[in-house]
């Protein structure tokens, strides 16, 4: 049984959808990146998985059961913790007080918390709003582990941070899956980052999967993740080939380009150090 299955999902919003047709699998103790450019769908697919947005078709198995019919509170109860994009802490209390909130009310685990990110020891006293970025990442991950989770989903962790502080925050997701057994959802621009952390990969582009792979597959042939954030007409041209009636929509705005520029800019950098293991953990 896997901690997460998405099966066929279409959701979006006003009974509009936005994502068509997805399939997610995140078994336990393991990392999926989930991949794509800006609007394709990735916030709303871990909305939906937290019973935020609602189903419009398909299922979503939380550990075996249909989150169906089910309330946000109740799907969070069982095993699931979600840190979103704006990491929704509360920046007039505490780092102690964040942390207590993190679960129901007196379950909190918060050695959890310490375990992964010592450094939040040295800061309970202090006021969320009053810490660096990756001091509230850092918190914000904290948080959500305070409930024990099962999955954990992570949306863009590393918006607004420096790229070192993401290169010590990722290999912590590392570590929980490893020693907790925690299944993570990982939604990250930092690309070449998240494939060496992650087992597995999704890309998403207007909706639609385009790609699925093994991260080290990923890592080791970077055309397939180029041309699956720009390379619209080989989709299509591959899509005719297998007489598909419809192939997938593969006009980018502007913004998009310029986020997979950034992106192919990325991968080049990466192809010239392409032996070199990334940095060991102090
Ligand atoms: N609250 C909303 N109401 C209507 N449309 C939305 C809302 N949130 C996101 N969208 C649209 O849904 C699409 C997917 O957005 P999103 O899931 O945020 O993409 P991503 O996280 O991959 O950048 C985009 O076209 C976006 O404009
Ligand atoms: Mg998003």
């Amino acid at each position: 049984m896997a901690a997460l299955d998405i099966e066929g999902l279409s959701s979006g919003y006003n009974g509009v959808p936005v994502i068509r047709d997805i399939n997610i699998t995140v078994g336990d103790g393991e990392i999926v990146a989930l991949l794509g450019p800006n609007g394709a769908g990735k916030t709303t697919t871990l909305l939906t998985v937290s019973g935020l947005n609602p189903i419009l078709d398909g299922d979503i198995k939380l550990f075996g059961a249909s989150i169906k019919g089910r309330k946000a509170h109740m799907i969070s109860r069982s095993g699931l913790a979600h840190v979103p994009e704006d990491r929704s802490l509360f920046f007039q209390l505490t780092v102690a007080e964040n942390l207590r909130l993190g679960a129901a009310k007196g379950s909190a685990d918060i050695n959890q918390a310490l375990r992964y990110f010592p450094a939040l020891e040295q800061l309970m006293d202090r006021k969320a709003g009053l810490l660096s970025g990756g001091e509230q990442q850092m918190l914000a991950m904290g948080r959500a582990l305070t409930v024990k989770p099962k999955l954990l989903m992570v949306d863009e962790m590393s918006l607004g941070l420096a790229p070192i502080i993401v290169e010590r925050l990722l290999p912590v997701l590392r570590q929980i899956a490893d020693e907790t057994g925690c299944g993570i959802l990982l939604v990250e621009q930092h690309v070449h980052l998240a494939l060496t952390i992650a087992d597995r990969a999704y890309v998403l582009s207007h909706g639609n999967m385009v790609l699925e792979d093994t991260a080290e597959h990923l890592r080791n042939n970077r055309h397939l993740l180029e041309s699956s954030y720009l390379g619209g007409e080989e989709i299509e041209a591959a899509a005719e080939e297998l007489g598909a009636e419809s192939a997938p929509s593969t006009t980018f705005s502007a913004a998009e380009i310029d986020s997979s520029t950034s992106l192919s800019a990325e991968v080049a950098h990466t192809a010239t150090s392409a032996d070199s293991e990334p940095p060991a953990e102090a």
